[in-house]
């Protein structure tokens, strides 16, 4: 009779389950990728991702943020997530968008009038995933030079103002479609815009 080796079958059994498990958080594709389960790796690539929008300084301050420095603002969002978007109007589960900041700068090369984008400054992101609570999470990938690899979900204080503005004042879930122009076109005609849009 053959014997089986039991710490063999162990060790396949072991890393057959393993490897699934990792491949399943690795999945579908474009997506957010987390470690520890909720915790975002920071999406290096978001620079290849769908383009939505810029905002030049814009600000949520009553006083119109005087004094500071003019940054621009972009939005990117992961390209399935965007094409879903474009069928539906709406998110799908496993979205990621990425909110970048950058300087303004003028009067450089052969720019005599108007402003152009410079350094990276800082990097938020923001996930519709239904392994967090409510379905979403935010998180803060800290300033350019200085940018996590991986940042944990942000939670109370830190994350209840981002909550706040992101359901009070946005046009379609808890995203500001209504500064992106060609999905505000898109959520129009789908019906998926909150009241009041
Ligand atoms: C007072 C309002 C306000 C607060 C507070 C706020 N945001 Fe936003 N957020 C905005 C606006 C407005 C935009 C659209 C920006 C643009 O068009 O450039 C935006 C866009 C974003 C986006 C791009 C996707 C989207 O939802 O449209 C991300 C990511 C994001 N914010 C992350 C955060 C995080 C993280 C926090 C908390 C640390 C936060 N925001 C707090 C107003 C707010």
């Amino acid at each position: 009779m053959k014997r089986v080796n039991v710490g063999f079958v162990a060790v396949c059994v072991t890393f057959g389950i393993a490897g699934a498990v990792a491949i399943q958080a690795q999945l579908p594709g474009d997506g957010p990728r987390y470690e520890n389960g909720t915790d975002l790796v920071f999406p290096a690539d978001y620079r290849t991702w769908t383009f939505l929008g810029a905002g030049l300084g814009m600000t949520y301050d009553d006083d119109g943020g005087a004094g500071n420095p003019q940054m621009f603002s972009n939005v990117f969002v992961n390209p399935s997530s965007h094409a879903h978007f474009l069928e539906t109007g709406a998110w799908p589960d496993r979205t990621a968008f990425v909110l970048e900041f950058r300087q303004s700068g003028s009067e450089a090369s052969i720019n005599r009038a108007g402003r152009f984008q410079g350094d990276l400054v800082m990097l938020e992101a923001e996930v519709k995933d239904s392994r967090f609570e409510d379905g979403w999470a935010f998180f803060n990938f800290g300033r350019a030079g200085a940018l996590a690899d991986t940042a944990a979900p942000l939670t109370g204080e830190r994350v209840a103002r981002c909550i706040e503005c992101h359901t009070e004042h946005t046009a379609v879930e808890r995203t500001f479609v209504q500064f992106y122009p060609t999905l505000l076109e898109v959520a129009r005609e789908k019906g998926t815009l909150k009241p009041g849009f």
